[in-house]
């Protein structure tokens, strides 16, 4: 093929190829312009975003207050560094977050970083300096990010494989998974042999969950366990640390997911959609907790950055809108409804499953057997591709197609991507078998 003759979007994987580690995995699609819940490629083609940037586009792309917010900001100064010149938007995000925080306690603090994976690290860096002790306890099928400790908290190979040595006093149990025969029950009793063979609770600063786990596969934790973990950590004095990066910002229809539990975390991380766009992450919780960590003891060059912080303002004032929240609610009934007309279709769903709106399927080669098909969710992501429908699969096994959408997306557009998602995945069965 000549030059002429390629499109822009080969173009761009092509130089992608040359200059970007390989590491950096990703889909076909180079991206010129994003609106609500809709992408336009380099070459003028058109895609409903159901991906939203892995769960950062919460109030859209592009929402007009967030933009409106940043030009403002641009004008006025772009970096300072928190540590040399303070600015009133990072002391506004964090009284945000005090003030909405689901968290323990009647007065509450924050620390702003740039990412999910710096935000745990220092939520474990914060409950050891409060306890005084070294341990973690995380649990399978987490994904709590990428650096050294959060990846090392993580719990899948994909994001480990060759990287080790890990950091030490990182201990992992079990998480409910009705699906494959976890029960609360079980994964309690699997903590407390955890207890006896291999960490003494009183060394233990904290235990780490996600409410829904999200790149584990979309498993809502079942009722009762938040309330039993909680319970188990006030009994050995161990902090409980939430960690709502992906589930939080109203991804389950309330602006937290443990809202849903009835369960008051010691700290909360939060991350993705909270700088509606920019990079942006936070710790928050009681002002005791928070401030065990010594002046200079937290800190980062870009954490909290004013523009980051701008947005998240914006953001803040969409996201606590009960109109929202209702909408997110409404939407989560909308899409658990088709999804569960298409499982009773197509014989590859093993199981609809998730959170308010953060919904997902999850594929199998057999109902009985229950065997994983991550062939079948990466060729039902390429196919929702070609029509126009950028998906994402998750999942320990790599087969579940979990569902992202911006949650400002209309009732028409959604249909239309639910649709494209039955197409894609019927496509994909037949083809597979
Ligand atoms: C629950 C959870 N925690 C932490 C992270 C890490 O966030 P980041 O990728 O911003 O470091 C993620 C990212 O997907 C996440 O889903």
């Amino acid at each position: 093929m000549s030059l002429q003759e390629r499109t822009r979007t080969e173009a761009a994987v092509e130089a992608k190829e040359r200059w970007v580690a390989r590491g950096v995995a990703t889909g076909p699609v180079a991206v010129a312009r994003a609106e609500g819940a809709w992408i336009e490629d380099v070459d003028g083609r058109r895609f409903l975003d159901f991906a939203g940037g892995i769960g950062c586009q919460n109030t859209g792309h592009n929402l007009p207050a967030v933009v409106e917010a940043l030009r403002e900001q641009l004008d006025r100064y772009l970096h300072q560094c928190f540590v040399v010149g303070m600015y009133e938007p990072y002391v506004e995000v964090c009284q945000r977050l005090a003030e909405l925080s689901p968290c323990r306690g009647a007065e509450q603090k924050s620390f702003l970083a740039n990412s999910g994976a710096e935000a745990l690290e220092n939520a474990v860096k914060i409950s050891r300096a409060a306890t005084g002790r070294p341990a973690v306890v995380v649990f399978q099928n987490a994904f709590h990010g990428r650096t050294l400790l959060a990846m090392t908290m993580t719990s899948k190979l994909v994001y480990k494989k060759g990287f080790g040595p890990f950091a030490p006093e990182v201990y992992r149990t079990p998480a409910p998974y009705p699906y494959r025969g976890v029960s609360s029950a079980d994964a309690i009793s699997s903590l407390e042999r955890l207890f006896k063979s291999d960490v003494d609770p009183e060394s233990v600063a904290c235990v780490v969950l996600e409410p829904v786990q999200g790149e584990g596969g979309f498993i809502p934790m079942p009722p009762d366990f938040p309330p039993r973990l909680r319970e188990l950590c006030d009994r050995h004095g161990i902090l409980y640390v939430d960690d709502e990066v992906q589930a939080g910002m109203c991804r389950t229809g309330p602006l937290w997911a443990i809202e849903h539990y009835g369960v008051e975390p010691d700290l909360i991380t939060t991350g993705k959609s909270l700088g509606g766009g920019l990079p942006l992450a936070g710790v928050t919780g009681r002002a005791e907790v928070m401030d065990a960590a010594h002046p200079g003891g937290l800190g980062g060059t870009f954490g909290g950055n004013p523009l980051s912080c701008v947005a998240a303002l914006a953001v803040f004032d969409a996201v606590t809108e009960p109109a929202f929240q209702a909408h997110a609610t409404a939407l989560g009934e909308r899409i658990r409804g088709r999804l569960e007309e298409i499982a009773a279709r197509v014989p590859a769903v093993g199981e609809v499953r998730g959170l308010g709106p953060m919904l997902a399927l999850e594929l199998v080669e057999d109902r009985d057997t229950k065997a994983p098909a991550a062939a079948l969710a990466s060729a039902t992501t390429a196919a929702a591709l070609e029509r126009g429908l950028l998906l994402l699969a998750c999942g320990i096994y790599s087969n579940v197609v979990r569902i992202l959408v911006p949650l400002v997306v209309s009732d028409d557009d959604v249909d239309h991507g639910l649709e494209i998602l039955e197409a894609s995945l019927v496509d994909a069965s037949a083809r597979a078998g």
